[in-house]
């Protein structure tokens, strides 16, 4: 069986309009992929292990090109383990609101937690290299404004972002599906989310 990682960064459950867009691609994914497990990790309700600074002093051992040992190892072992879990997956699907132009908080603090060096990058003579290699990612995304004209673009900090740092640590086949804008009336709003539903349809039968 192959997992696909769903990564929830919204609060809002039943009223979200991101999730709305990921009911219609899971809909379609579970039909046509059958030998697929999916797997939800929502990060507005599980709680992440904070970045303290004994935790943080692990990172610097990391970087330092040192193992981790003792009480350093044990502090961090939520930490390696939400790690592991990101890994054990083939796939990911990340539905997530554009919050101040960006990502919500609860996904920056994911990623702070497992962009690790040794873990999801290490460095060689020849660069980074990302160690989450040969896995795909879907981002399905709804933003309440509209960021497709040459004014608007250079305020997402929110798309070039997500493909960095996964492009980073190894994962470049990324794939937005995107509503905008949500909130600048009904009619907009419904239109959006429509058109992104049947994209995402699609996307999931030929993933
Ligand atoms: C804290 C917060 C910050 C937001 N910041 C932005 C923003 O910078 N740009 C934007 O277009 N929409 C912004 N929005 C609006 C949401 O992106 C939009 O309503 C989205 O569709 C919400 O998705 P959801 O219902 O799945 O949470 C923000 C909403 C919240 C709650």
């Amino acid at each position: 069986m192959k997992k696909l990682l769903h990564v929830i960064a919204t609060p809002r459950g039943d009223d979200s309009r991101t999730l709305r867009i990921t009911e219609a691609f899971l809909e379609s994914f579970q039909a046509t992929h059958p030998d697929w497990v999916i797997e939800e990790l929502n990060l507005t309700t599980e709680e992440l292990p904070s970045l303290n600074t004994r935790r943080v002093d692990g990172k610097y051992v990391l970087l330092g090109g040192n193992e981790l040992y003792g009480s350093l190892r044990e502090a961090w072992q939520e930490i390696i383990s939400h790690i592991e879990r990101f890994l054990s997956a083939d796939a990911y699907l990340i539905s997530t609101p554009m919050w101040n132009f960006s990502i919500p908080y609860v996904l920056k603090h994911y990623i702070d937690i497992i962009v690790q060096p040794r873990y999801l990058f290490r460095y060689t003579e020849a660069g980074v290299e990302g160690l989450a290699q040969n896995r795909k990612m879907v981002v399905i995304t709804s933003r309440g404004g509209q960021y497709t004209s040459d004014e608007m673009r250079p305020f997402d900090y929110q798309e070039p972002y997500l493909r960095m740092i996964f492009g980073y640590v190894g994962i470049r086949d990324i794939e937005f599906i995107i509503a905008q804008p949500t909130d600048m009336g009904t009619e907009l709003q419904e239109e959006a989310i429509a058109r992104a539903r049947v994209k995402a349809k699609a996307l999931a039968v030929r993933f």
